[in-house]
């Protein structure tokens, strides 16, 4: 660890807070990818696995010239919070504890749970705050009551504040590992902070219990992210609030799987010109996230967020004779047998010199949760350091975790996979006070 992680650090005009005391991780929805990541951190701390996937742990970040070997771990670089002095909590409409969660979403094995199962058997959920017609696939009992919409979010940000008591945490994130909701589109009643809170009041239909909590989060100035193609936090009136109050927020969707894979190979066929005309992604899985997509109005919502992402990749309008007749079609089974082992399918037609046709077919046999946890680990480090150092509202530098990347109105989302990667680290160095990296490398030949 840096030696001055102790004291604020100061670099250009970013002043960063230093991390102290502990850092609690809410996470409202604790089913499997939830729990994969809480029992994987706890492991990682007492040595027992590897935290393989996080950038925030196990990535490297270069500084100055090629030439000047200077390439620390991110983990030293930023004055993150240590592993060690994470607290984790959270919501679920069901009473499940995390390690019966675990167990129930079968993704890690008892070897792995086992050394961890009294430390995990002490996290519970608190009762969650839940309108049925948002998820129709689940019959939630542990849930709260209450006489309006604006009374919920009141009723969660009384849980903030006891689980801070509680736990003397010095700052706490939220990240949304709740299921995907059923699509909303942006009405009215997102526009302006006091029309969102009039909807509140009103019961309105098109605030979703997702958004409830994003709602309550903000208020109580932490940070939140949302790991699912909900609207949840993506609104004006959100995002004013994030501003208003310089709380961090960033959405949607962890990029995972499949998307990850498009996110890798798109931008490859863009940049060595080759064209597609066709890209068809289809995926059998078995876990309740599965279950829950097979509703058409939840699978509409996951839809909308994986189609987006080719279309602004790919730009096909700057791009006619390439992608002006590509056509992108993503389908998801329920296929209990499978649980959380999710097998993903795509079909790519391609074309090459002179329009001659080609194929690409890929089988990724992965694991949905095995892949997501990661990413909630680095979400919750990094949106409590960008809080630390003074940023508010959208961090379109965290796109890279996110398949339906979060961007002020009228700036496209940028997709690909590594154009994210250089934002973030550009942003680290940024935060740090070090040379952004162009990699225009005259300087070596001059
Ligand atoms: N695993 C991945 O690779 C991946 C990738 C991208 C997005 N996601 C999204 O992440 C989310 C979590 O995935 P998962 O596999 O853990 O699903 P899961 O079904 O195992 O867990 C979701 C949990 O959220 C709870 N929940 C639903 N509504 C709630 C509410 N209003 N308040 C509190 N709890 C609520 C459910 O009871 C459940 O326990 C889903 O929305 C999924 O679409 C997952």
């Amino acid at each position: 660890m840096r030696e001055d992680q102790n004291r604020s650090s100061m670099s250009g005009n970013v002043v960063i807070e230093p991390h102290r005391g502990k850092l609690g991780v809410l996470l409202p929805g604790m089913g499997a990818v939830a729990t994969t990541f809480v029992a994987g951190t706890m492991l990682v701390r007492r040595g027992l696995a590897q935290p393989i996937g996080s950038l925030t742990q196990m990535g490297t970040i270069r500084l100055g010239k090629r030439t000047d070997d200077r390439v620390p771990q991110v983990r030293d670089f930023v004055p993150l919070a240590p592993l060690d002095d994470l607290v984790f909590g959270g919501w679920d409409v069901f009473p499940d504890g995390a390690l019966e969660a675990a167990r129930k979403a079968g993704v890690l094995e008892e070897s792995h749970l086992a050394p961890i199962a009294s430390e995990l058997s002490e996290i519970t959920p608190m009762p969650g705050a839940f309108y049925p017609e948002d998820v129709r696939r689940l019959n939630g009992t542990h849930v709260k009551r209450a006489a309006s919409k604006a009374e919920m979010v009141e009723q969660i940000r009384d849980d903030i504040r006891a689980f801070r008591k509680k736990h003397s945490v010095d700052r706490l994130v939220a990240v949304w590992c709740g299921s995907t909701e059923r699509y909303v589109i942006p009405g009215e009643v997102h526009e302006s902070i006091a029309r969102f809170e009039r909807g509140l009041l009103d019961n309105d239909p098109s605030i979703t219990s997702s958004a409830l909590y994003a709602w309550a989060c903000i208020k109580e100035r932490v940070p939140f992210a949302n790991g699912a193609p909900n609207l949840s936090v993506d609104f004006p009136a959100a995002w004013q609030l994030a501003r208003d109050l310089i709380v961090p927020v960033a959405g949607k969707d962890f990029k995972t799987g499949q998307t990850l894979m498009k996110t890798i190979l798109a931008p490859g066929f863009k940049a060595r010109s080759l064209g597609l005309n066709g890209w068809f992604s289809t995926n059998i899985l078995g876990n309740r996230d599965g279950e829950v997509l097979d509703d058409a109005e939840n699978f509409k919502t996951k839809e909308a967020s994986k189609l987006g992402v080719l279309e602004h990749l790919l730009d096909a309008k700057r791009y006619p004779a390439l992608y002006g007749k590509m056509h992108h079609k993503v389908r998801i089974e329920y296929y209990p047998p499978r649980g959380d082992a999710k097998e993903g399918w795509d079909n790519i037609d391609l074309f090459g010199w002179l329009g001659y046709p080609m194929q690409i077919k890929i089988d990724f046999l992965c694991r949905d949760s095995i892949l997501a946890a990661p990413l909630v680990l680095d979400l919750a480090l990094l949106m409590d350091l960008g809080q630390r150092a003074g940023l508010g509202g959208i961090q379109e530098w965290l796109s890279f975790y996110f398949k339906s990347p979060m961007t002020r109105p009228g700036l496209y989302p940028e997709n690909d996979l590594f154009i994210q990667s250089m934002k973030l680290k550009n942003t680290l160095r940024w935060m740090m006070g070090e040379d952004l990296i162009t990699h225009l490398g005259r300087d070596y030949y001059d």
